[in-house]
């Protein structure tokens, strides 16, 4: 180091001591001497060694808080902004922004600043990492580890004067004053380092050139398959030969008597709309109206018809509207879409009250329910039977309204009219 400001040989001195008690009463001294840039090692805390020195307390938890509030500041603005302001998106009517829900975001960020904070500030204010030290080329250091305390004053402080620091150290009872000899052997890492770390990095983009490749990949198997289990095994396909059956067909026939899930059907007018005939061939009776059951098999009392209500208005009121008109909200989308050319090929859902449904058997409402019809997707799987009853029992009762006439008014009621 030829920029040394004393133009010293060697980069501070060492004192060594034989007990903590001596390290600490010299300790004391060179603070008094006003140094500042200087250190003490020991193989042991040795409490007081802060005070001795003049140490001040850290000002790391200033700047944890520092990090600490940013972290909240950044949660606050980030979720008010995005909910607010960038996307502001009304849910149940709740408001945009509330202190509650952002509350665990807030904390997680909080948390994090500080915590990371902590880490690096620690680090930085100790000035860390440091894989090497001059002092190391001292050999008697080394028992820094072991049984000896040593106190070493930097040649870079404002103060230092190698005779004065000299004869401050001999006057503190240091069994041994020596100067920490220059060196420039540690400055660049060697050679094998270097390559090992380019040989890293280099293999670190293979693994990323995988992932880039399997993007483009429009093969159906997986790109990785590390577990096999059961994947490749000898099976047979349905209709294919296998020796070791007597009729050598791989697909043996069901046992007599066994049902397929989702075709124990207990009663066909119950959970089908069909009439129960046991006669009757299955694939014709689906879906022709002749066969279809005229009335619902369940009660039309009080409670089934506002069930029925109830669910009209949550399964299919979007659709065919409140009153069954066809105007439920999608339609109503999807008329404004039409008008600005969006919406191809939509089929508005049917007016259910005209004479022609209402003139269809209560079995074939169920199963347009049940089943879908052309355009209009099934509800079968999310509606239950009974539900599916009480919304047929519920477009009877949409119908007769909106086919009313005079005569269904009591007599007393008319003159209001
Ligand atoms: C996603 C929108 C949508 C929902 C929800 C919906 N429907 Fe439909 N519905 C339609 C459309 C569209 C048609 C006309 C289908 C066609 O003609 O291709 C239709 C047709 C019908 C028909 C006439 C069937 C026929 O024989 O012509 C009935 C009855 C019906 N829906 C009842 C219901 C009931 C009851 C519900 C509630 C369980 C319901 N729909 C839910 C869109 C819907």
């Amino acid at each position: 180091m030829d920029n040394n400001q004393n133009d010293l040989p060697h980069l501070g001195l060492l004192a060594e001591y034989e007990t903590p008690e001596a390290l600490m009463a010299a300790a004391e001294k060179v603070r008094d001497g006003g140094y500042k840039r200087w250190d003490t090692h020991t193989p042991f805390p040795v409490h007081g060694i802060d005070e001795a020195m003049g140490i001040k307390n850290t000002i790391l938890p200033w700047i944890v808080l520092g990090a600490g509030a940013a972290g909240t500041v950044t949660a606050l603005v980030l979720q008010y902004w995005t909910n607010a302001v960038a996307y502001p998106f009304l849910i149940s009517g709740k408001p945009l922004f509330s202190w509650v829900p952002a509350f665990p975001v807030t904390f997680e960020l909080t948390v994090l600043f500080a915590g990371v904070t902590t880490l690096f500030a620690m680090l930085g204010l100790n000035r860390l990492p440091r894989l090497h030290n001059p002092l190391f080329n001292v050999k008697r250091f080394a028992r820094a580890t072991q049984d000896r305390f040593f106190l070493a004053i930097d040649s870079q402080d404002p103060l230092f004067n190698d005779s004065s620091a000299k004869a401050l150290l001999a006057g503190t009872g240091a069994s041994a004053v020596e100067e920490v000899p220059d060196d420039n052997s540690a400055t660049t890492p060697p050679m094998w380092m270097l390559q090992a770390f380019v040989a890293f990095a280099f293999l670190t983009f293979i693994p990323i050139g995988i992932i880039v490749g399997s993007w483009k990949s429009t093969s159906d198997k997986p790109a990785w398959h590390f577990v096999w289990d059961m994947d490749f095994q000898e099976s047979y396909r349905t209709g294919e030969q296998v020796p070791l059956f007597e009729n050598g067909m791989a697909m043996r026939a069901p046992v007599e008597g066994t049902i397929a899930t989702g075709e124990l059907f207990a009663s066909s007018s119950y959970f089908r709309g069909v009439l129960d005939d046991e006669t009757l061939d299955k694939a014709q009776a689906d879906r022709s109206a002749s066969e279809y059951v005229e009335f619902a098999p369940i009660a039309a009392t009080r409670p089934t018809l506002e069930r029925g209500q109830e669910r009209f208005a949550i399964y299919c009121a979007p659709c065919h509207g409140d009153s069954g008109y066809g105007d439920g909200i999608v339609a109503e989308r999807a008329t404004s879409l039409i008008a600005t050319g969006g919406a191809n090929g939509w089929v508005p859902p049917t007016n259910v009250t005209t004479p022609v449904i209402a003139s269809q058997p209560d079995g074939q409402l169920f199963d347009s329910i049940t089943n879908g019809i052309r355009n209009m997707p099934g509800y079968g799987k999310q509606i239950s039977v009974d539900d599916r009853w009480a919304i047929v029992l519920y477009l009877r009762a949409l119908q007769r309204g909106a086919n009313a006439t005079i005569d269904d008014v009591p007599q007393s009621e008319r003159g209001g009219l």
